[in-house]
């Protein structure tokens, strides 16, 4: 089975209300892991590419706050694109998924939230060295 069966996209709560709207995310209620980390990417100059890289044990949520950017998800099998552009959508992505973000969008804001602290240790940056540990568990 391929692991980009485990991506979904999840619809966030959205609080419709003529001041505005709101939406949020809870760990365990909206998403299948625990936050201990959020970051987030802005002022992407056009054409630019970020990610790059999978994580060994690092599951995120990603949300396109504001504008529109692309995710490419590959998972040594198959390749699969996610459009994101609406601020109540979020993209669960579990560790060992290869990905990049692009297309981004001007005043774009990527929201991100991370099962893990920072740690260098836990990305694969090659995609060769990726693909061979999926092939080695599989
Ligand atoms: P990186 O994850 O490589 O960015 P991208 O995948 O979008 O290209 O991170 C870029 C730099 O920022 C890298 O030097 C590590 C640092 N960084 C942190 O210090 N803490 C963080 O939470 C993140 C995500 C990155």
């Amino acid at each position: 089975m391929s692991s980009l069966n485990k991506v979904k996209l999840i619809s966030l709560p959205k609080i419709l209300d003529e001041r505005g709207n709101l939406s949020f995310f809870e760990s365990r209620n909206h998403l299948p892991f625990e936050i201990n980390r959020v970051y987030w990417i802005y002022d992407v100059p056009g054409g630019e590419i970020r990610g790059g890289h999978a994580f060994k044990q690092q599951e995120e949520i990603i949300v396109a706050l504001s504008g529109s950017f692309d995710i490419v998800l590959n998972d040594g099998m198959d390749e699969k694109k996610f459009t994101l552009n609406r601020s109540y959508s979020g993209l669960y992505i579990p560790a060992m998924i290869w990905r990049h973000m692009e297309n981004f969008s001007t005043n774009s804001l990527a929201f991100v939230a991370a099962s893990t602290m920072y740690d260098d240790s836990d990305y694969m940056r090659l995609f060769d060295e990726y693909k061979n540990t999926i092939n080695d568990r599989s």
